[in-house]
């Protein structure tokens, strides 16, 4: 298994990271929040596509191994790969030239923030059945998801979540929590 995408960062590359994150800030306060596989995909299909992807999109019923090898190589890093193709194993197919199914990120900025901020969602780094335990707890059992939107959610938090706290813009750090 490879390891959370911030763990395997070095010092220096969180340290030029924040700075790009800090002009980033100016525009979108959840920049730092990685893309998801609905942005991912639409940079792909903007760009350099692996041959028939969005005709795949359109007609596959594939699991996340099988995108993963349709994926190939893109210039995608080995993080945005499997967030994408875990995205494209929950909702595909659908027509890529319409509005996308939502990604995992777009479910916990939608579905996460009203109660507590972001933050402490994003910082955790847990396994995908800790992130349905948590999504099945008391506290968060009546939030509308469906089941695919809790595995989905859930896979894109274990690639994409246990942002170090250094990472997160100032006003979304401690203190935000209403519960
Ligand atoms: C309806 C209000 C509500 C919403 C919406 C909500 N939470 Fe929570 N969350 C809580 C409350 C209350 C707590 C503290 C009590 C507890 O830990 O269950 C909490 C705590 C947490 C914690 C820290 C404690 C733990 O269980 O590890 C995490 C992580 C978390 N929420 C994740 C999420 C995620 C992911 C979502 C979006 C799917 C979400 N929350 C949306 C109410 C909410």
């Amino acid at each position: 298994m490879r390891p959370p995408r911030y763990l395997a960062f070095s010092a220096t590359a969180v340290a030029g990271l924040a700075a790009g994150l800090a002009l980033a800030q100016e525009d979108d306060i959840f920049s730092f929040i990685p893309d998801g596989g609905r942005t991912l995909l639409a940079g792909l299909l903007d760009g350099n596509a692996p041959e028939g992807l969005a005709r795949a999109v359109a007609t596959e019923d594939a699991d996340e191994d099988a995108w993963m090898a349709r994926l190939g190589d893109t210039d995608l890093d080995q993080w945005q790969t499997e967030t994408l193709a875990q995205y494209l194993a929950a909702r595909a197919p659908f027509d890529p030239g319409g509005e996308m199914p939502r990604d995992g990120r777009d479910l916990a900025l939608a579905l996460c923030q009203s109660c507590h901020i972001i933050t402490v969602t994003v910082t955790q780094d847990r396994t995908v059945e800790a992130w349905l335990g948590t999504m099945n707890s008391p506290s968060h059992i009546e939030i509308e998801m469906t089941e695919a939107d809790r595995r989905l959610l859930a896979e894109y938090l274990v690639v994409n979540a246990g942002i170090p706290i250094d990472l997160i813009p100032r006003e979304l750090r401690a203190g935000g929590a209403s519960y």
